[in-house]
């Protein structure tokens, strides 16, 4: 069944939605899940993506990503019309949705995509959500409006200012903590530096706090071993056993150092990417 590209849109510089055909994914889907897509061919990089909403009865997916490689550059280029050749999911165990009471849910970056479904979810349940999102800045910011519809108390924080307050998203998620009202549970999903400080934080509060990791996958089934990680003492799989997890129990410090592993791979495929684009329509 061909993954045929139905609307797409520029959300900042460097971020960008689309919806994609797929019905059976869509039909099955639980917030908190992601797939695993390659864009041309058999082999083509696999990269996973959350689904960030689903549509059912139009048979679509939402996808939002941030052109950060030669993949997600590769994806930003494709047009409405265009094909994704394979997409696979839904992955990775849904996210556990109760009534908790109060809640925080806090985005960094492009874990706004992510967190948005979970805090979807956790308002339909009758949860009373508080949402901290925090940038670099005001144009690095995305769903804002998406959030505000849902959180009874959003507080927005960029790192220098050009939005919301000053301040990294730790500080007032620290005076959330201290309120005599301090959130049941918290959901953080961001840069990996961002979810450690974030759990330093909420620890101290003794409040339970739930993370989506970010590690580079390869074949999504628990087999290549790519998704790794410390849990508990324990190795783990983040796209059989995860992508989420309780935030005190990672080791943060091996993740991040397993996240650098193939930058000097990665920097080059994206330099060869950019350099063959430039080339397309000289010779025509
Ligand atoms: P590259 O230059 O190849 O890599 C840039 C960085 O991305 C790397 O340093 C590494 O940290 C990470 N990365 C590279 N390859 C992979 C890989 N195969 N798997 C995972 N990470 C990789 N990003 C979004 O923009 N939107 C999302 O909704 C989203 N959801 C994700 C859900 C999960 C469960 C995971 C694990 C990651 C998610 N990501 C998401 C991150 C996204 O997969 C990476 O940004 C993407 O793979 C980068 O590919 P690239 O070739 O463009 O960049
Ligand atoms: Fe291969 Fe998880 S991606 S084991
Ligand atoms: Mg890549």
């Amino acid at each position: 069944m061909p993954h045929i590209i139905v609307s797409k849109k520029q959300l900042s510089d460097d971020v960008f939605t689309a919806e994609v055909q797929a019905p059976l994914i869509a039909a099955a889907r639980k917030p908190g899940q992601f797939v695993i897509i390659s864009l041309n061919n058999e082999y083509a990089e696999r990269i996973p993506l959350t689904i960030a909403d689903a549509d059912p009865d139009k048979g679509t997916i939402r996808l939002i990503w941030q052109r950060v490689g030669k993949t997600t550059a590769e994806m930003a280029d494709l047009k409405e019309g265009d094909e994704i050749v394979n997409i696979a999911g839904p992955l990775g165990r849904p996210t556990h949705i109760e009534k908790f009471g109060s809640v925080v849910c806090v985005g960094g970056g492009i874990g706004n995509a992510p967190l948005l479904p979970i805090a979807r979810a956790l308002k339909q349940a009758g949860n009373n959500v508080a949402t901290i999102l925090g940038a670099r800045n005001k144009q690095l910011l995305i769903l804002e409006d998406e959030f505000a519809r849902i959180s009874g108390e959003l507080i927005i924080t960029t790192d220098d200012g050009s939005h919301g307050r000053k301040a990294l998203v730790t500080e007032p998620l620290k005076e959330l903590c201290r309120r005599e009202s301090k959130p049941a549970q918290a959901f953080v999903i961001g840069p990996a530096i961002m979810m450690k400080f974030c759990c330093d934080v909420t620890k101290q509060f003794d409040v339970p706090t739930q993370v989506s990791l970010n590690t580079i996958m390869v074949d999504g089934t628990g087999m290549c071993g790519g998704c790794r990680i410390e849990y508990d003492n324990k190795p783990k799989f983040v796209c059989v056993d995860g992508p989420e997890f309780d935030g005190h129990k990672v080791n943060f410090d091996l993740m991040m150092k397993r996240l650098n592993a193939y930058k000097e791979l990665e920097q080059n495929a994206h330099e060869q990417y950019k350099k063959h684009r430039c080339k397309i329509g000289l010779d025509q």
